[in-house]
C-alpha cells in the first residue's frame, strides 16, 4: 500500500527553495495518493478491505498543525456521512474528548507519525478502549507502528518546515477514507454524489497543475505587501482551508494572519479591520458560499480589500476586489485547489520579505516534545 522513491528527487532540482518544490509537485504526490484506491467507481484500501469498520459509531480526529487542518476538512465530511464525529487538538486531547469506548476509531493524522502530542492522544485514547488508525506519510513511524492500522498518503518526502503537499495529500486521503467508513457503518450514508465526486478527484491533479500555471499568487502577493494583518476567512470546508492559509502565512512571512469561520468575523475580530488588513475570502463553490461572501462584504464596507480564492462562477468574485482562481470541480475538492492558490501567496510573500522560507525561525519539522 506503498511507492518507492526515487533518492534521485532529494534535492531541490530546479527550485529555489524546497517548499515551491513541494508546491509543484503536488499533481505527482496527489496521483500517487490516489493511485490504485478508486474501482470501479468506488474507494479501495487495500488494508482495510469493506467491513473493517462495521463495529465504529464514532470516528475522533487528532492531530497538529498543518495536519490538524487536514483533519477539519475530513471530519466535516464523516460529518456529512452521517457519523458522529470529533477533531481535537492532540495537546488538548484529555480537556476536549467526549466518551470513547471500543466502537470509536481515534484517526491520527500525522505527516510524521512522530509528534509527540499526537502520539500521546492515540495513547490515551486506545487506553480507553478505541481503535486506532494512523494516517501518515511516513512507512515505519511510531504512529504506523502503534496504532491497530495505517493508511500512507504517499506524498513523498517533504523537507520544508511548512508543510505543503502532505496537507493535500492527507485531505485527499482522509475522503476517501470517509466514504470507505461511511459505507461499512450502519448509520452511515456514502455521499448521493460519490461517483461525481471519485470522477472529479481523478481530475485533481491536472487541476492542481492549471493552478500553478496560471496563478496570479507572484504579482497578487506584491499588491499586499505591506499590510497591517492578513485574514483569511470561509465556511464549511472553506473554514478549514482559511485556518491553513492563515497558519502558512504566519510561519514563513512572520507577519500577523489569522484564519476566521466567516460568520465569526463579525463576533470580535471586524474591530481590526481597516484598509491595511486584506481579508481572502475562500470558496468551495457550494451552497455554503453565501456566508462567506456576506462576510466579506461586511469586511469590505470597512475598507478592507477582498480577494476571493475559488471557482469563477461564484457572485463573490462580482464583489471581490481580486481573485485567485481555481478550475470548476466538485466542492469537495475546490477548497484544496484554493489552498494550493494559498501556498503560492505565502511562499512569494515570504521570498519578497527575503525570510528563510524553508526553515523558519523557531519552527521544526517535527515535534518529538510535548
Ligand atoms: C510541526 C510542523 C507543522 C506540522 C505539525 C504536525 O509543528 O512545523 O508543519 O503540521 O508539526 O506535524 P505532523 O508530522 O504530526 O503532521
Amino acid at each position: 500500500d506503498t511507492v518507492d522513491w526515487d533518492p534521485e528527487d532529494a534535492g531541490k532540482g530546479e527550485y529555489d527553495h524546497y517548499m515551491l518544490k513541494e508546491i509543484n509537485n503536488q499533481p505527482t504526490s496527489l496521483a500517487n495518493t490516489i493511485e490504485g484506491r478508486i474501482k470501479d467507481g468506488d474507494v479501495a484500501f487495500e488494508s482495510l478491505p469493506p467491513g473493517s469498520f462495521d463495529d465504529i459509531d464514532t470516528v475522533q480526529f487528532v492531530a497538529c498543525g498543518t495536519s490538524y487542518h487536514a483533519a477539519m476538512y475530513g471530519a466535516q465530511l464523516v460529518r456529512e456521512a452521517g457519523l458522529r464525529t470529533e477533531v481535537l487538538r492532540a495537546s488538548e486531547y484529555e480537556s476536549t474528548s467526549g466518551p470513547v469506548d471500543e466502537n470509536t476509531l481515534v484517526i491520527a493524522v500525522t505527516q510524521s507519525g512522530e509528534t509527540a502530542d499526537t502520539l500521546d492522544a492515540v495513547r490515551k485514547a486506545t487506553e480507553c478502549g478505541a481503535r486506532s488508525l494512523a494516517v501518515t506519510n511516513v512507512v515505519g513511524s511510531t504512529a504506523a507502528r502503534e496504532a491497530d492500522d495505517a493508511i500512507y498518503i504517499r506524498a513523498g518526502p517533504e523537507v520544508g518546515v511548512a508543510a505543503t503537499k502532505t496537507y493535500s495529500s492527507q485531505a485527499v486521503t482522509l475522503a476517501l477514507l470517509t466514504q470507505r467508513i461511511a459505507a461499512d457503518v450502519p448509520e452511515g450514508t456514502p455521499a448521493d454524489d460519490r461517483g461525481e465526486m471519485l470522477e472529479a478527484l481523478e481530475d485533481l491533479p491536472k487541476h492542481v497543475e492549471t493552478v500553478l500555471e496560471t496563478s496570479r499568487a507572484e504579482a497578487l502577493a506584491r499588491d499586499v505587501f505591506g499590510s497591517k494583518s492578513y485574514f483569511f476567512i470561509g465556511h464549511g470546508l472553506g473554514h478549514s482551508v482559511a485556518l491553513e492559509g492563515a497558519l502558512k502565512f504566519k510561519e514563513i512571512t512572520y507577519e500577523h494572519a489569522e484564519g476566521f469561520a466567516a460568520g465569526e468575523l463579525k463576533h470580535g475580530p471586524l474591530a481590526l479591520v481597516t484598509e491595511e488588513t486584506p481579508v481572502f475570502a475562500v470558496s468551495t463553490g457550494s451552497d455554503s458560499d453565501s456566508k462567506t461572501k456576506t462576510n466579506a462584504i461586511e469586511a469590505q464596507s470597512r475598507g478592507a480589500p477582498i480577494v476571493a480564492v475559488g471557482p469563477d462562477d461564484q457572485s463573490l468574485v462580482d464583489v471581490a476586489d481580486d481573485h485567485l482562481s481555481v478550475p470548476d470541480t466538485h466542492p469537495v475538492w475546490a477548497g484544496l485547489l484554493a489552498n494550493v492558490q494559498l501556498q503560492l501567496l505565502s511562499y512569494y510573500a515570504a521570498r519578497q520579505l527575503d525570510r528563510p522560507i524553508d526553515k523558519p525561525r523557531n519552527l521544526a519539522k517535527s515535534v518529538t516534545v510535548e
